[in-house]
């Protein structure tokens, strides 16, 4: 991740430790992240300042963000290859977000899909944090001069509004930040819930069968999937309409890397109970390794602090170098 080093293109991402991660998030977003650290310089962090927006219980937050972060090493997150750290302890995320929330028009924000639909769920909670949280995200990805940012589809309107209060800061005072393109996987950018497969597959789904985890045991994930939600036909083909046997042959495409014609084909002639139950089998097995070694480094604590430490403390150097640039632009007065 050092800037120095040598001209490989910056890569930043991050996930809320909200809750175990999903497939969906594994499969929109992780798995591309373990793959990208071999030819970028990636930064990837725990985005846990943004959790707060919606209320969590203290005790169970910062046992979910140590659980996270363990979750991404276990994914095959390396430290020796990756900057991977947890967003509140590098103190410069908060202080960009201030500076770019002044250049962040109210008018965006309210155009933010993502609050709309996070309002209407926590109506009693609509504070001011859920409403500016585009501006802190862009201050993740700006802080590290990204040129990347791999996300699922729900995040590119948010990549949007990066861009533009990027371009309107480097208008109004000189180049200062890169800007950032979403790199969105071609399958698996929208894993579907299992049990309403119009809707996005979200940790924070009220129906635990909406929802596979990443630590789920065998029995857990097959039984999801023996329920998830399809449709009257029999024929395990791609097509409009099947929103359910859609969902379930990319799930199955990406994990066992066959294209979706030769599942197709694989399939011919048998029912959805078999394939349902090929594809509980085929997530089951690609996530051993995963559950395995969570369990494993959660058992480390020694090992966790060291990494996340240091991570946060290589962070902080390359986050207050672009931060530092931009108290300067703003006409602030440095310590002296
Ligand atoms: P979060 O925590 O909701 O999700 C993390 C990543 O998982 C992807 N994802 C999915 N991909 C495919 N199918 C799904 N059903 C699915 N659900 C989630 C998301 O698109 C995301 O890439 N605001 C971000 C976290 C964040 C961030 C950042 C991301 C904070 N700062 C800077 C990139 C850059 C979020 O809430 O992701």
């Amino acid at each position: 991740m050092e800037q120095t080093t040598n001209q490989k293109k910056v890569i930043l991402s991050g996930i809320q430790p909200t809750g175990v991660f999903t497939l969906g998030n594994y499969l929109g977003a992780i798995r591309n992240w373990v793959v990208l650290q071999e030819e970028y310089r990636c930064a990837y962090m725990i985005a846990d300042l943004h959790s707060i927006t919606v209320r969590q219980e203290p005790a169970k937050l910062r046992q979910q963000i140590l659980s996270a972060f363990a979750t991404l090493l276990a994914c095959g997150i390396d430290p020796e290859k990756s900057l991977v750290f947890i967003q509140s302890q590098v103190p410069q995320h908060a202080e960009l977000s201030w500076v770019l929330s002044c250049y962040t028009q109210f008018g965006e924000l309210s155009r933010m899909t993502q609050f709309k639909d996070k309002s209407a769920k926590h109506a009693d909670n609509v504070n001011a944090g859920l409403f500016t949280y585009p501006a802190l995200m862009a201050a993740d990805i700006l802080l590290y001069q990204a040129d990347l940012v791999p996300v699922g589809v729900d995040q590119k309107q948010h990549l949007e509004l990066t861009r533009d209060v990027a371009v309107r800061f480097n208008n109004a005072y000189s180049d200062t930040f890169t800007l950032p393109e979403p790199y969105i996987p071609k399958v698996g950018a929208k894993i579907m819930s299992l049990a309403d497969p119009t809707k996005k597959m979200s940790k924070s789904d009220e129906n635990p069968n909406g929802f596979v985890t990443i630590l789920d045991g065998p029995d857990v994930i097959i039984r999801k999937f023996k329920r998830a939600v399809t449709d009257s036909d029999t024929r395990v083909c791609y097509a409009e309409g099947k929103d359910g046997i859609n969902n379930l042959m990319t799930i199955y495409s990406v994990v066992t890397g066959k294209t979706l014609d030769e599942v197709e084909r694989e399939f011919e002639g048998k029912g959805y109970g078999d394939f349902k139950l090929a594809v509980g089998e085929a997530v089951s097995d690609h996530l051993r390794p995963v559950r395995e070694e969570h369990k494993r480094l959660l058992a480390d604590k020694a090992y966790l602090e060291q990494v996340y430490s240091e991570g946060a403390r290589r962070a902080q150097q390359i986050a207050q170098r672009t931060l530092s640039k931009v108290y300067r632009k703003v006409g602030f007065v440095p310590v002296k």
